[in-house]
């Protein structure tokens, strides 16, 4: 039996689909390489904006075409939609035969027996089916992993930011225990991870009785083999500044954060909830550069938040050109069913918010540009992650979380991968750097 995952969203979801993954293998599944091939197609779906939704909803009855030829073939909708919807995908996409929400993987290969066993259909969805704030992690495998991998800490969100659809969809802020981080991380790195993103939605927020986030990444830098520590997504409202004073003092910290803001308006954001000023976070993002001059900034933008002015957008350009982001993800804001938002006239027009985007998206371009022209003559130290865009190039990103394509001196594209090794910026391009090994 072959198993084939296509995944949108978040790396929450991208680390969620490797879980899919093993646990359909320790089942006795194999891997597809297409869906042609696979007995069971997954979608591991995104809700967080409603076009994300809509692409999960027709890959679904995209990949059911496959059960033309292949009866047997089975279609699962997992993740955010799966617990969203519930049942309700079985109207959407009459094709769907397993639904299954992101806190109930590990029901996954007996709901599948169960449905091939009795036909049907199957769906499992609420937090937390096992033990409260179980965890799906990696377990011993003995097998040699990717250099970069990634690590949850926390899940679900306690936020409640008035747009957002996440909470409902991935239960309350839950904690993992520190001990098991601790173990996950020693055998991650034990494998050959050289680089670990610690993944939350509000991941900052992180504690554990007395052990805060701050201390957690104190923790991970005392491991001896680890190289570079990341984490992702941090909220403004939980950089305290024991987390501001890792940035430049831990070894494998790197310079880099994602940080969203989501508006520079003072008015949009308490009407967001978002529960910080653009002030505060101004502040954050001074305190960072003080311990870290060179740390690059990335961040999330919506505009046309319901009674989003001109004046208020003025401010988030403002804020962005203070800040002086490397870049940004920019949406604009769509209303999500049961939101508090969603009781809000969705009033700014669709013009003005595609106007407004089409302004940040300019405004992020400049600004990334002269991140990227600033790295030409450095010399920086990239983890190879594989072939790169040009025939005898290598791939992998810096600590500043920048694509660098480069020309290895002697040793082989198979050699390299996974190796931190030296390379020498001779060019900035549009996405990415380009050199050769130093
Ligand atoms: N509309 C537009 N963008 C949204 N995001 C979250 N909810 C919405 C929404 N309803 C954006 C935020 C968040 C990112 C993951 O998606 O910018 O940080
Ligand atoms: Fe999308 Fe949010 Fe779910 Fe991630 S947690 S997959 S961003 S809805």
């Amino acid at each position: 039996m072959k198993l084939f995952v296509r995944t949108f969203g978040c790396q929450m979801n991208v680390h969620d689909s490797e879980r899919i993954e093993e646990i359909m293998v320790r089942a006795g599944y194999e891997l597809a390489l297409s869906p042609a091939e696979a007995d069971v197609l997954v979608v591991n779906s995104c809700t967080v904006r409603e076009k994300a939704w809509h692409k999960a909803i027709s890959e679904a009855g995209r990949l059911g075409i496959q059960k033309r030829r292949r009866k047997e073939v089975l279609v699962v909708v997992a993740g955010c939609v799966a617990e969203q919807e519930k049942e309700r995908v079985w109207k959407l996409v009459p094709v769907v035969d397993l639904v299954v929400g992101p806190d109930r993987y590990k029901e996954l290969p007996a709901m599948v027996e169960e449905v091939r066993r009795e036909g049907g259909r199957a769906a499992r969805h609420g937090f937390d089916a096992g033990q409260p704030g179980d965890f799906l992690s990696t377990h011993a495998s003995g097998k040699r992993r990717a250099a970069s991998a990634f690590l949850t800490v926390m899940k679900g969100c306690s936020e409640q930011c008035s747009y957002c659809i996440v909470p409902s969809v991935r239960g309350p802020r839950r904690s993992r225990p520190s001990v098991d981080i601790l173990g996950e991380a020693a055998l991650l790195v034990s494998e050959g991870a050289r680089e670990l993103t610690l993944l939350g939605q509000t991941v900052n927020s992180y504690r554990d009785g007395e052990l805060t986030f701050g201390r957690l990444l104190r923790e991970m830098d005392q491991l001896t083999l680890l190289q570079r520590l990341r984490f992702t997504s941090p909220h403004p409202r939980f950089m305290t500044q024991e987390v501001i004073d890792c940035f430049g003092a831990l070894r494998t910290l790197c310079e880099s954060l994602h940080l969203p803001v989501q508006s520079g308006s003072d008015a949009v954001l308490a009407r967001m909830k978002r529960r910080y000023t653009a002030e505060h976070y101004r502040q954050v993002a001074q305190g960072l550069r003080r311990g870290c001059e060179d740390i690059s900034l990335t961040t999330d933008i919506i505009v046309g938040y319901p009674g989003e002015t001109d004046a208020d957008f003025h401010e988030t350009l403002r804020l962005i050109e203070e800040v002086g982001f490397a870049g940004a993800f920019s949406f604009k804001y769509s209303t999500r069913p049961g939101t508090p938002a969603a009781a809000l006239e969705d009033d700014v027009p669709e013009q003005v918010k595609a106007e407004r985007l089409a302004k940040v998206h300019e405004v992020i371009e400049r600004l990334s540009a002269s991140a990227r022209a600033l790295e030409i003559g450095r010399t920086v130290e990239v983890l190879v992650e594989g072939k790169g865009r040009n025939a005898g190039q290598v791939t992998g990103r810096t600590r500043k979380n920048q694509i660098v394509n480069f020309v290895p001196k002697q040793r082989t594209v198979e050699e390299l991968i996974g190796q931190l090794v030296w390379a020498k910026v001779r060019q900035a391009l549009p996405h990415s750097l380009e050199g050769e090994e130093a």
